[in-house]
């Protein structure tokens, strides 16, 4: 019995007779044998006829997982996204994506970042979806379904799971990460003991959400905020304020609006959109992740980008964001002060927002959006010029140790640290790292320089966040708190450091890591961009000649094992690429794939 001919009309009839507006109706719109065949297992989860009559079909694209406790709490998330979709008189599905959560994934969750992509560019385009809402979390989520989306190039808009409230512990506030870094370091310096150590634990992480300092989650649903793909406060309103829920049933009822107006990616995500993102990382004080998650995402949708631009636009701008691990406060105090689109206003009156124009999901452009953002606390969003690190932004360094580039952070290390000149001491790997640090006869010194290779992209594999090394102990012990260290590895954007990270090539690839031996003098000056390692051009290539990147641990061992390390590895691109996999990049569009009935 059709109970839905009982009250409702089969709208689905004249639908297909016309040209289809939506792209779902290629699916829904006919009275065919396809058309029967699409609504009826549509219709076993309780579907009536009219849900078919050509409203905007909005897909739902969920990482919720309870492997990746930042997203945990999406099931709730996204109903509130439905119901900001049914009140725009649109039909949402929900569906699940592989969910590459940073806690507990190993041995990376940027090994997964392509493969989530994948999944998503693959669920969107093979599915009757006419715009799709992500919801996005943990670090890697992000990027993941916006290079999945863009490659598509269908409506899209992000809505971030939000950040976990302040850490608690001892009566202090305590960041994500950014604790545990410097509890360990004062474990293993003798300042604290194992109770002390362990009893932050529960503290740290108290509600639901990601990370609450600046690490890569927060940077990135910045980094989405000012690239114009999320509602305006997306980036900062906790996990578990009311208000979070308000802007997901907000963001339901703007994506029916766009799937009618057709507003792509494309027209979001231009060249603009991410010099406006590189110059946000900047005043925020942001991931070093973020330099290879937009060059990511930025190779999906079309748009040619350098590491140079990141000197370029972002070097210099002030980072006026006081938040951990650069500074002092948290996500919550960021979201009372005002958000992203305070720091954006800021940036605007002083002509620093380099793209004022660039069109948003809203339809406003991004000033629009921002131009009468409160500030309503200067501390926590301070003036340009009362800034928390003058010359902010990421530092790029190129030389002959990182011909294709490395990257460094200069608000989150030693300002005496960004020009140096130290001897190396090498580790080849990170087991060889962590075997060797506690020997107290290393031959180590306060301005020795630690070089760890083989922990890139292909190296790892998956370009692990272990760049920021820790000390050795018995240099901990004398209090000396930071050195320079250089690797092809990745460093959380929780952590800190004068840390130079993303060398590319990576040793595992032939990069001239792979030549360093103890002892070499290793030159860095962050001013001039330069990174030098000081033996002749001969001597160089004569070691690199007797480099077999295919015997680098990480990939021989996955050489043989197949699976999907084994794709990533033999198509990985290198860091200043965006570590994308090299089929994936660009655009691909939303055809619809051929009827299989
Ligand atoms: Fe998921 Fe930090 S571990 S956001």
């Amino acid at each position: 019995m059709n109970l839905s001919a009982n009250y409702s009309h089969h709208k689905t009839n004249t639908m297909s007779d016309t040209k289809p507006k939506l792209r779902s109706q290629q699916w829904f719109g006919t009275t065919d044998k396809n058309g029967f065949m699409y609504r009826s297992w549509m219709k076993n989860q309780g579907i009536p006829d009219h849900e078919f009559d050509g409203r905007p079909i909005i897909g739902i694209c969920n990482t919720w997982s309870e492997l990746t406790p930042c997203n945990a709490h999406f099931r709730k998330l996204a109903e509130h996204v439905k119901r900001g979709i049914y009140e725009a008189g649109g039909f949402p599905v929900e569906f699940p994506v592989f969910s590459n959560g940073e806690s507990n994934l190993r041995p990376s969750a940027m090994l997964t970042r392509n493969l989530a992509s994948m999944d998503v560019e693959e669920a969107i385009r093979g599915n009757p979806i006419d715009a799709v809402v992500l919801l996005c979390g943990c670090d890697k989520t992000t990027p993941a379904l916006l290079m999945g989306a863009a490659s598509v190039d269908v409506p899209a808009i992000v809505v971030t799971g939000g950040p976990m409230l302040n850490g608690k512990h001892e009566g202090r506030d305590i960041g994500s990460g950014t604790v545990v870094w410097r509890l360990h370091e004062e474990l293993k310096a003798g300042e604290i003991n194992l109770h002390q150590f362990l009893s932050a634990e529960a503290g740290m992480s108290r509600s639901a959400g990601t990370c609450n300092t600046m690490g890569t989650a927060s940077t990135m649903a910045c980094m989405a905020e000012s690239l114009g793909v999320s509602l305006p406060h997306n980036a900062a309103i906790p996990a578990v304020d009311a208000r979070r829920y308000v802007l997901a049933h907000m963001s339901g009822i703007r994506i029916v609006q766009m799937a009618l107006e057709d507003l792509k990616l494309s027209k979001i995500l231009t060249r603009e959109a991410f010099e406006n993102a590189i110059r946000t990382n900047a005043a925020i004080g942001g991931s070093t992740n973020a330099v290879i998650h937009l060059k990511a995402i930025a190779g999906r949708i079309g748009v040619d980008l350098e590491l140079e631009d990141w000197q370029r636009i972002g070097r210099n701008t002030p980072t006026i964001v006081d938040l951990q691990p650069s500074g002092r406060f948290l996500m919550e105090e960021f979201y009372y002060a005002g958000g992203l689109p305070a720091v954006l206003r800021r940036l605007g009156e002083a002509n620093l927002l380099p793209h004022p124009d660039a069109l948003t999901v809203n339809g406003k452009s991004i000033w629009d959006n921002v131009r009468e953002a409160p500030n309503y606390n200067d501390e926590v969003i301070r003036q340009l010029d009362n800034p928390l690190i003058a010359d902010g932004g990421i530092c790029i360094l190129r030389g002959n140790l990182a011909p294709r580039g490395a990257v460094l952070k200069p608000s989150a290390a030693t300002p005496e640290l960004l020009k140096h000149r130290g001897r190396a001491v090498v580790f080849e790997n990170f087991d060889h790292y962590k075997a060797t640090i506690g020997d107290e006869s290393l031959d180590v010194d306060k301005d020795s320089i630690l070089v760890m290779k083989n922990c890139g992209p292909r190296g790892y594999p998956g370009m692990a966040e272990v760049g920021n090394m820790g000390l050795p102990p018995k240099l901990l012990r004398q209090g000396v708190k930071d050195m320079v260290r250089i690797s092809d590895a990745r460093m959380s954007g929780t952590a800190y450091g004068t840390v130079v990270l993303h060398v590319a090539p990576e040793a595992a690839a032939g990069g001239p890591l792979a030549a360093v031996r103890n002892g070499d003098w290793i030159e860095l000056d962050c001013e001039s961009g330069r990174l030098h390692l000081d033996i002749s051009d001969e001597e160089l290539e004569r070691r690199l000649s007797d480099v077999d990147p295919a015997a680098a641990p990480g990939v021989a061992e996955h050489l043989g094992k197949g699976g999907y390390a084994r794709l990533y590895i033999d198509h990985v691109l290198q860091a200043d690429e965006g570590c994308d996999l090299d089929f994936l990049v660009g655009k691909r569009g939303a055809a619809v794939p051929r009827h299989s009935h």
